[in-house]
């Protein structure tokens, strides 16, 4: 069955999902706050809101949603429903489901884990916040551009899972360039540290992933530094929320801040590797 879908954000997930959708043979209409120049864009967000029934975020962060919300607020209708694939903070998600209810349209949180290469195989893994009704009534759209979907139960739980995996994530880069740094300052290879770790229970598709290309000094962007540092301060307004002390994120946030204002906000987090070579901080 075709439906017709606006994609809002045109980033390097956001455009990706776009064509998936398009292939598929759904009416796709795109939208986004720099315009692109793609032959499906409106450059008007109400307007993009009104050509379709599904309306799909891969926005930046909370505040480029509720941005995106006040602009389009008077076009919703109860047919809508709100995709939410950004990662953002759980107040906004929640503030989200409220203005949708307000219309009567409906809201789905569903971050997703995957990046540049997994958008362009339609194989992102959905994380769903939503009823089991809702979320069988929009699989099959959710199905085009994921490999899985993991319904995680009410709206702002799969908020919450994104965040900490992400919390994970930027953690394990982190403790990948300590490694790194330390092995090669006592004479040791990379690619015999590349080998061991594959070798040993604390390897992961992360660190086989990242640690070629990091010791390469190549940071092409598959999901920027700056996002990533978005992500950890929205886990740690979580941890804040329930009184919990989180050291190991807090000084990786700090250092991702450090590099953010040196000039590499843009790159990939692997970047995060720069603190023991070109940019000592
Ligand atoms: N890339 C990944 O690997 C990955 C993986 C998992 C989750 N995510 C999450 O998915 C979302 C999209 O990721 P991405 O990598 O595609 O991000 P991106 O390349 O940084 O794109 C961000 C998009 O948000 C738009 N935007 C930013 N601020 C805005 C505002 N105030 N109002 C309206 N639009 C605004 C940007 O528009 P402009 O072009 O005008 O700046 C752009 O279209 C993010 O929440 C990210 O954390 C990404």
């Amino acid at each position: 069955m075709s439906n017709s879908i606006t994609v809002f954000g045109l980033g390097i997930i956001g455009s990706r999902c776009a064509d998936s959708l398009s292939k598929a043979g759904h009416k796709v209409t795109t939208w986004n706050r720099t315009p692109k120049d793609r032959a499906d864009e409106t450059t008007d967000a109400s307007q993009a809101a009104q050509a379709s029934d599904i309306l799909s975020f891969y926005l930046k962060d909370g505040q480029a949603c509720r941005e995106v919300l006040n602009q389009i607020r008077t076009s919703l209708r109860p047919d809508h429903v709100i995709i939410n694939h950004s990662t953002i903070d759980l107040v906004t998600t929640h503030w989200l489901a409220t203005e949708c209810s307000v219309v009567g349209c409906q809201f789905i949180d569903s971050p997703f884990t995957g990046s540049k290469v997994a958008a362009q195989n339609g194989e992102l893994v959905y994380y769903v916040g939503a009823s089991d009704i809702l979320l069988e009534q929009y699989r099959s759209v959710l199905e085009v551009t994921s490999k899985e979907i993991i319904p995680v139960g009410k709206v702002g739980n799969a908020t919450i899972i994104k965040l900490v995996t992400n919390l994970i994530s930027a953690s394990t880069v982190q403790a990948l360039s300590e490694s790194m740094a330390i092995a090669s300052a006592h004479g040791i290879s990379p690619d015999s540290l590349i080998s061991a770790i594959a070798g040993n229970a604390c390897g992961s598709p992360l660190a086989s992933m990242k640690m070629p290309t990091m010791n390469e000094g190549n940071y092409e962007t598959h999901f920027s530094l700056d996002n990533m540092l978005k992500d950890a301060n929205y886990a740690i307004q979580l941890a804040d929320e329930a009184e919990l002390k989180t050291p190991g994120i807090r000084t990786t946030a700090d250092t991702m801040q450090k590099l953010c204002d040196a000039g590499s906000a843009d790159l990939d987090y692997s970047a995060l590797f720069q603190q023991f070579t070109d940019k000592p901080l």
